[in-house]
């Protein structure tokens, strides 16, 4: 899907109606990979549209998996991790850490050479969080400054178990290890300074694998997960920018539905309750150990928050959309304890300070956060950074302000949620 390089945004448009999104990026990016590692057939369907999501497909091809689209679904036919063979090129993981990250846990334990890249900002985010470790389980990583960054080159090894103290929380480099975990001898444990998003876990708990999880420790054994189907459930930080655009733009009532109601995603529905939003919850069901439900949400007046500690990382993606409902509340809204958000597809703190100041907003920033006064924004000419979080997020400030306001850079969108304009007009009744 061809994007435009910008966009014009703006006028308060109310949102109304319902919404399905597609599915979501973690849960798909998992899916394929857990399929691969299955042996038999396995039917995916909603998968995620973005470029992301592709990028792990395509690395899985390379691989020698066997992935079909059909008319309802994704099929993927796994032989397991021993029928992957040597890439005869260089994998390119495009804009996607999570594609970079999670199948370097699973090409350190096959006997062959990887070699991984990706564009300009995945090539500058940190890497030695994933050598480190699974250099320490007997995996060959290098990389540029000594696998601090990519390229990286993987020549896999016999693996052995390791316990492992994350650092920072992180998603990634524990499903990263739980891969690995996968194929090493012994017992993996992996402990967590923090919560972070447990689909890995729910997925392969799920499918058979010998995993357990206590408190913010897993343990994993050599396993594979059985090949399975199912309906990615739509992705909840997609949602956060229909949310914060329905809550912040006065006379909107929406309804999302089949979204992920995974607890470790929902953060920001915690943070915007607090602010006063209008949300309610309702699950429906449960697929492959992740819940599944709907929001509704309405209008409200806000006012400011705080947001720190143990509640950043399961909020960290969700910060672009939040500090718009920030710009509309009542009151200074501050974010702490959240360096990670420097090190995203942009710097999310300079990037949040520049856009919002653009738009005449009063807005402090610190090396592990930022502080922003709500107030009148103003329609401003505005840049994505290269984040496709970012552009949708300007694009929802945009919407609720009288004027209009450029969004540049939004190619960046098809990272995530190519179709997210069209969905955008359609429940603004701008299409
Ligand atoms: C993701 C984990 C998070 C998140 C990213 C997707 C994942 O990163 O920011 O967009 O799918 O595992 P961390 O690994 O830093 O938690």
């Amino acid at each position: 899907m061809k994007q435009p390089t910008e966009l014009v945004f703006g006028g308060v448009r109310a949102l109304h109606g319902r919404l399905r999104l597609p599915g979501d990026k973690s849960i798909s990016h998992r899916a394929l990979l857990f399929a691969a590692l299955a042996t038999g057939r396995s039917s995916i369907s909603n998968l995620a549209t973005g470029e992301d999501v592709q990028a792990t497909r395509a690395a899985l091809t390379a691989l020698g998996v066997g992935i079909r689209t059909g008319a309802d679904a994704v099929t993927v036919s796994g032989t397991g991790l021993a029928g992957w063979r040597e890439p005869e090129a260089v994998l390119d993981c495009g804009n996607s850490g999570t594609t970079m990250r999670v199948l370097s846990g699973a090409l350190a334990g096959r006997p062959f050479l990887s070699i991984l890249t990706g564009d300009a900002s995945l090539q500058a985010r940190p890497m030695r969080r994933i050598s480190e470790p699974l250099r320490a389980m007997g995996a060959h990583v290098d990389g540029r400054a000594d696998a601090a960054y990519a390229p990286l080159v993987i020549r896999g090894a016999e693996l052995h178990a390791v316990h492992h103290e994350l650092p920072v929380a992180s998603a990634q480099v524990k499903s990263a290890l739980v891969l690995a975990g996968l194929q090493a001898e012994g017992t993996t444990e992996i402990v967590s300074p923090a919560p972070s998003r447990d689909h890995s876990e729910r997925m392969l708990a799920a499918l058979g694998v010998p995993l357990e999880v206590d408190g913010l420790r897993v343990r994993v054994r050599a396993g594979a997960p059985e090949p399975f189907q199912l309906e990615v459930p739509g992705d909840p930080s997609s949602a956060a920018f229909f949310v914060v655009a329905a809550l912040v733009t006065p006379g909107s009532d929406i309804t999302i539905e089949s979204l992920s109601l995974n607890p470790t995603r929902l953060g920001f529905v915690d943070v915007l309750h607090r602010m006063g939003a209008d949300i309610e919850v309702e699950p429906t069901g449960e697929r492959c150990g992740e819940p599944v439900g709907e929001l509704r949400v309405r209008s409200s007046s806000l006012t400011a928050t705080t947001m720190e500690g143990d509640e950043i990382p399961n909020v960290q993606d969700e910060i672009p959309a939040l500090a718009v409902a920030a710009a509309f509340a009542d009151g200074v809204t501050e974010v702490r304890d959240a360096a990670e958000l420097a090190l995203k597809e942009s710097n999310r703190i300079g990037a949040l300070h520049q856009e919002l100041s653009e738009m005449g907003l009063a807005v402090e920033t610190r090396a592990d956060g930022l502080a922003i006064r709500g107030g009148v924004p103003r329609a401003a000419l505005l840049k994505s950074h290269g984040d496709h979080r970012m552009a949708m997020a300007l694009a929802v400030l945009a919407n609720a302000i009288d004027g209009e306001s450029t969004v540049r850079g939004w190619q960046a969108v098809s990272s995530s949620y190519p179709e997210f304009a069209d969905d955008f007009a359609r429940l603004t009744g701008a299409q």
